[in-house]
């Protein structure tokens, strides 16, 4: 996996998901939960970058947050860099939580749907940390501002959020071939920075470029099943139109790159 200089790009946020869609995703993780970190590797190397980030921090006594937690990559990744922060792990979907047996006393964990906000035990936070979560909230800006309210005066907001500059290739795959692209709506980098900015003082805004090489449309789609992350308002592909993307992935052999733009924010409440 390639890491480029980021790049700008200027896109709308997609129309709000629905509660629907939200049980969809949910079912969707909950039946790989068991093979989800076999197949997590961008996410697993994120966690561990948000986890050095977290490591000079001064953060304070107040409640700490693994938002979107799935089976801990996160929470895991900070404890590990930082063995002083144990985070509350909250995820709406329960086979994702329970991958791991808990230690006692260890690795709070909380079945929490965090399209309704935060829950009361983590109101003036010291540390709310989230990865490749928020997009799949309905409307992740408004959650991201509210994550921000429900920090403590210095407290931190530690994320990672894949954004809408991510998967052209397989959009233009797509357009060419004449079927859906069923990737989900990501939301814009831009927009997220300037709900964060309203309320935090940012000290670390990145968007990465991550790209990899993949010749086959369907060995792309089925990673993304192999770690339950294959939900689409869009729906799935028929056969023939799978074939038809095939076609069209690669126009050159071996020539789709597939990038994800992922935004990288380390901020403060000031
Ligand atoms: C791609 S996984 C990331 C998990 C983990 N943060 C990581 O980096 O490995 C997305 C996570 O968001 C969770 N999620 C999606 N919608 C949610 C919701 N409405 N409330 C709570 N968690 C949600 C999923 O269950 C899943 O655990």
């Amino acid at each position: 996996m390639v890491e480029t200089p980021r790049v700008r790009t200027r896109t709308a946020d997609p129309p709000p998901l629905t509660p629907a869609f939200s049980e969809r995703v949910r079912d969707c993780f909950s039946g790989a939960a068991n093979q989800y970190e076999g197949g997590a590797r961008i996410q697993r190397a994120i966690a561990w970058r948000l986890g050095h980030l977290c490591r000079p921090l001064a953060i304070g006594p107040g409640p700490k947050g693994d938002l979107g937690a799935g089976t801990g990559l996160l929470a895991r990744s900070i404890a590990l860099q930082r063995p002083d922060l144990n985070l509350l792990r909250l995820d709406n979907c329960q086979a994702l939580l329970e991958t791991e047996p808990a230690a006692a006393g260890a690795n709070a964990r909380l079945l929490w749907d965090l399209n309704g906000g935060l829950p009361a035990q983590l109101a003036g936070a010291s540390l709310l940390a989230s990865s490749f979560a928020l997009q799949w909230l309905e409307q992740p800006q408004l959650q991201l501002d509210q994550w921000a309210s429900q920090l403590a005066r210095g407290g931190w907001l530690v994320l990672a959020v894949p954004c809408s500059a991510s998967f052209q290739q397989w959009r233009q795959a797509a357009e060419r071939a004449r079927v859906p692209f069923t990737g989900l709506a990501l939301p814009a980098a831009s927009g997220l920075v300037q709900a964060a900015e309203r309320q935090l003082q940012l000290l670390r805004c990145q968007r990465l470029r991550f790209s990899r090489r993949q010749p086959q449309a369907l060995a792309f789609l089925r990673e993304f099943k192999a770690i339950g992350a294959q939900a689409s308002p869009k729906g799935q592909l028929s056969p023939a139109e799978l074939r038809r993307l095939q076609t069209h992935w690669a126009p050159r052999a071996g020539e789709c790159p597939l990038e994800w733009e992922v935004l990288l924010l380390l901020a403060r409440k000031p």
